[in-house]
């Protein structure tokens, strides 16, 4: 199975450049699923119905979130009725919507696609994700019950993040982490078989502070106070993530390349993407 991950979609610019890209990435690279991080989608903060509709019409097969996943109300509501949406496994005990499910790929392959938050430097106390995922990983066995699985560990710690990968190496096709807005270039095939990066970096414009527009965050960094609000930066986005090639008898990742289209970022792929027509 050929899986492309894209990570947190930042604001309009990183709607605009996932509507315009991702259909020629999915074409290009005969995709076969695509997972998108949606948490920051929009203006930064969260994901509206509105913008979650977008980033399925531009084709993504699954949308995640993170500890945004709720910043715009709408969304309460929102996941209950669409299964492509996922929320993090260990987000709210009573949280609407969904940690995991199984998805179907072309030709009726089975695909689990989980999201976990993790616990070190984050705003607040979330629950255990190895447990979290451990509970998911165990019920869906790869080469057993489906073809694939995909980890969205969305944390700060690089660390913490490697931590995850090892302990679902071999139970999971893919874990990559997302939160940080930035890519790490440590994409791999861990020893048991599962691929790994630390973070996917985001969809976004990179002339700017993990997606927003520099002045403000830079001005609270340097004068310790906040003057205005945070925007996201408007600039060309580079859509960053990871592609992975999975054996559907084994479920176990045979090729892993980091990805990178479009904005300022050196680009990075499978191939070469053909220019827009
Ligand atoms: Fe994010
Ligand atoms: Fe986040």
């Amino acid at each position: 199975m050929r899986i492309l991950f894209l990570g947190d979609v930042m604001g309009r610019a990183g709607r605009a450049a996932v509507a315009e890209t991702l259909p020629r990435m999915k074409a290009a690279w005969k995709i076969d699923f695509a997972v998108v991080n949606g948490e920051n989608a929009s203006n930064g903060a969260g994901l509206t119905p509105d913008h979650a509709k977008g980033l399925l019409e531009a084709g993504a097969d699954c949308v995640t979130l993170g500890d945004h996943a709720f910043d715009q109300k709408d969304m309460l509501q929102f996941i209950e009725r669409e299964p492509r949406i996922l929320r993090p496994l260990n987000y709210a005990k009573d949280a609407p919507g969904k940690g995991h499910r199984v998805y179907t790929a072309p030709g009726g392959r089975k695909i689990l696609v989980a999201q976990a938050l993790g616990q070190v430097f984050m705003k607040r106390p979330f629950d255990d994700p190895f447990s979290a995922l451990d509970t998911v990983l165990r019920t869906h066995t790869l080469g057993g019950l489906v073809q694939a699985a995909l980890v969205d560990i969305h944390c700060e710690a690089t660390s913490e993040k490697m931590g995850v990968g090892h302990f679902c190496d071999g139970r999971a096709s893919v874990v990559v982490g997302t939160h940080t807005h930035i890519p790490t270039a440590d994409a791999q095939i861990l020893p048991r078989g599962t691929a790994f990066q630390a973070d996917a970096g985001m969809c976004g414009d990179y002339n700017s502070i993990i997606g927003m527009d520099p002045a403000e965050p830079l001005r609270r960094f340097v004068t310790g106070m906040p003057k205005g609000r945070f925007t996201p930066a408007m600039g060309a986005a580079t859509l960053s993530g990871l592609y992975v090639e999975t054996d559907d008898r084994t479920g176990k990742a045979v090729r892993v390349e980091m990805v990178r289209q479009g904005g300022r970022l050196a680009p990075a792929g499978p191939a070469p993407l053909p220019d827009a027509p």
